[in-house]
């Protein structure tokens, strides 16, 4: 959470760092803040509790000259969000100021060590520390300074200081906690994710762990905790800035949920060589080592969870081993019996997440082969893994993740299958079939779209429910779990995503007249039981919404409203029910008010575990 911005080079700074924290306030928005160097080498800081518009109204009435400075937007986790809590943060003289995103885990101690040595701390979080450790190490030297300081330091961070000592010069690190910089001609920019400098430059240069970066009038310059230099090539990422504006909708998560068919065609490019066969980019698994595989464990949470629920479904379906599906946030805090002959695949939009990360590393520590699934590159989980392979949903602003749950979902379908086919446990005629209807779903998404005009209105008419229960069988059940989870999240309505045939062992006593049921019920293998399901629902006077196959007018004389989707196979059916249920959550959030690009407590990135 919270996100981080520097800026070095010949242009005004407070503009550009306002503008790159606009572009990554979706990573926190308790409190923002920025810190220009001007230049009669004083340090100007501007905080503000709230969101950007808070900051924005504060800097209005500001001159901020200076053309280096630092900026963030803050998800609380040390202190609550107010103005002394807000960074940049100070150390005593004020002459060192910085913005950091991360836990200082040994910050209780540190600080107490500090305020012995006569440290005054001004605020309740664990980042101020970082500005007194680094003034107690500054000799003139901010980088060696930083690097002392953070020796100290155990937990994770990305920071970057300026000094007013050092007018010219910027510096940052990090450890577990994304840090990349832009490089432009004469130009720097530092930031925790790439949207904050995409409209400016996209030559990126991306900072491992542990290393500390300093920019200053001799370039830039990477040192390592022993003091040693190392280099590191810079690289172009393929983003471009209209995948990071809003492009004329209203929000980001409805733009991002029409940009579902390109989202998914994106991913699916690199997915197939030019005969039409599978060749996943990123996956290096032999036959042999795929023969060997004792099972598969998934991890991922949040909706990262639910496309895991189908790579499950799929990867037992064709790789015919046993497959196991964990959330992230459980998994590594227990005594695994993981071994080598164990694949763990990560899912994970940001890659940041911190649980998944840690499941990782302890996956792979136990000898499991990881493959992680990302979608932002360079990610740490990524850098963390054997393999890698990318959805190309291109960046997600909207704090509920839409598109990238679709494009997670689409690369299930030709990972499942690759591992099947290398194992020997699905023909090549099923795989032939399967990935013809794959790469016709792109456009079937765009019907579904055609339907947000009926999504709304039924929207308008549920507004006001406190509660929804969402059911699915098979694969309707990871996008029960998922609808409700859209819900919830943006629109703060209780819902509960449940596998239908659990209904009668519990759930059915919370129905009523006035808790309506979104049932998935297409037409495949378990329509004639989420029939049942719904007649049950029915009887207990529980209005239904129901995500249908088209034509199906049996479902639609007895329930509420129903949304049709096109005809596919049964597997697919995912990649098409999730549209309406992501339109539904959308418009009734709109309805009540609610801000659904940031949803009230919610980070996009959760990097704290
Ligand atoms: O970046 P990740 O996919 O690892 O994030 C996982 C969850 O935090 C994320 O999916 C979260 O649940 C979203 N807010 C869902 O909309």
């Amino acid at each position: 959470m919270c996100g981080i911005v520097g800026y070095t080079g010949g242009k005004q700074a407070k503009s550009i760092l306002f503008e790159g924290l606009r572009r990554l306030e979706y990573r926190g928005y308790d409190s923002a803040g920025i810190c220009v160097v001007s230049p009669d080498g004083e340090l100007d800081c501007v905080r503000a509790v709230g969101n950007l518009d808070n900051l924005e109204k504060v800097l209005e009435g500001f001159d901020m000259p200076g053309t280096l400075g630092i900026g963030h937007t803050r998800w609380a986790t040390h202190g609550a969000p107010t103005e002394s809590n807000a960074h940049p943060h100070l150390d005593c003289s004020g002459d060192i100021a910085i913005v950091h995103n991360g836990i200082i885990e040994n910050f209780t101690r540190l600080r107490h060590e500090l305020s012995e040595r006569g440290h005054t701390f001004k605020s309740d979080t664990d980042s101020e520390t970082l500005a007194h450790l680094i003034e107690e190490h500054y000799r003139g030297d901010l980088a060696e300074a930083l690097r002392k300081g953070l020796s100290q330091v155990e937990g994770s961070f990305a920071v970057v200081a300026a000094c007013r000592k050092n007018p010219g010069e910027i510096v940052g690190a990090r450890r577990n906690s994304p840090l990349v910089v832009g490089i432009a001609p004469g130009e720097y920019y530092v930031a925790s994710a790439v949207p904050a400098f995409l409209s400016r430059t996209r030559t990126v240069l991306f900072l491992d762990d542990d290393e500390i970066l300093s920019i200053g009038s001799e370039g830039l310059k990477i040192i390592l905790m022993d003091g040693s230099e190392v280099q590191r090539d810079s690289a172009e990422v393929g983003w471009d800035i209209d995948s990071a504006e809003k492009g004329g909708y209203e929000d980001f998560m409805l733009k991002e949920i029409f940009e579902q068919k390109k989202a998914v065609e994106d991913t699916l490019a690199d997915k197939f060589n030019s005969r039409g066969e599978i060749e996943m980019e990123g996956l290096d698994l032999s036959g042999e080592e795929a023969r060997n595989l004792r099972r598969i464990i998934v991890v991922a949470c949040g909706t990262s969870y639910h496309a895991g629920i189908l790579a499950k479904f799929l990867l037992e379906k064709w790789g015919c081993l046993p497959v196991e599906i964990e959330i992230a946030s459980e998994f590594h805090f227990r005594d695994l019996a993981v071994a080598k002959g164990d694949l763990v695949i990560a899912i994970s939009q940001s890659g940041e997440t911190a649980d998944t990360i840690a499941s990782v590393k302890a996956a792979r520590k136990l000898g499991a082969r990881v493959t992680s699934i990302v979608n932002v590159v360079g990610s740490q989980m990524g850098r963390d893994s054997d393999d890698v392979i990318y959805t190309h949903a291109g960046p997600e602003i909207g704090v509920a993740a839409t598109k990238t749950f679709t494009s997670q979902m689409a690369v299930m379908y030709p990972l499942a299958m690759s591992i099947g086919l290398l194992r020997g446990t699905v023909s090549s005629e099923i795989c032939d079939s399967v990935m013809k209807e794959l790469r016709s779903i792109p456009s079937k998404m765009e019907n579904v779209l055609d339907f947000d005009g009926t999504v709304r209105e039924v929207a308008g008419k549920f507004q006001n429910c406190p509660d929804f229960l969402y059911l699915g069988r098979s694969f309707g059940y990871p996008i029960a779990m998922e609808g409700a989870l859209k819900l919830k999240e943006i629109s703060y309505i209780h819902a509960e995503g449940y596998p239908a045939g659990e209904m009668k062992h519990g759930p059915i006593a919370l129905l009523d007249d006035g808790v309506p049921v979104v049932a998935i019920a297409t037409r495949d293998s378990v329509y004639d039981k989420m029939i049942n399901n719904i007649e049950e629902v029915k009887a207990r006077k529980a209005p239904v919404v129901a995500v249908t196959t088209v034509g199906d007018t049996r479902i639609a004389d007895i329930c509420e409203a129903v949304f049709e989707v096109p005809e596919t196979m049964e597997v697919l059916y995912p990649l098409l029910t999730v549209i309406p249920l992501q339109l539904l959550a959308y418009h009734i959030a709109k309805f009540k008010g609610c801000n659904v690009d940031q949803p009230r407590n919610l980070a996009k990135t959760v990097t704290v575990e």
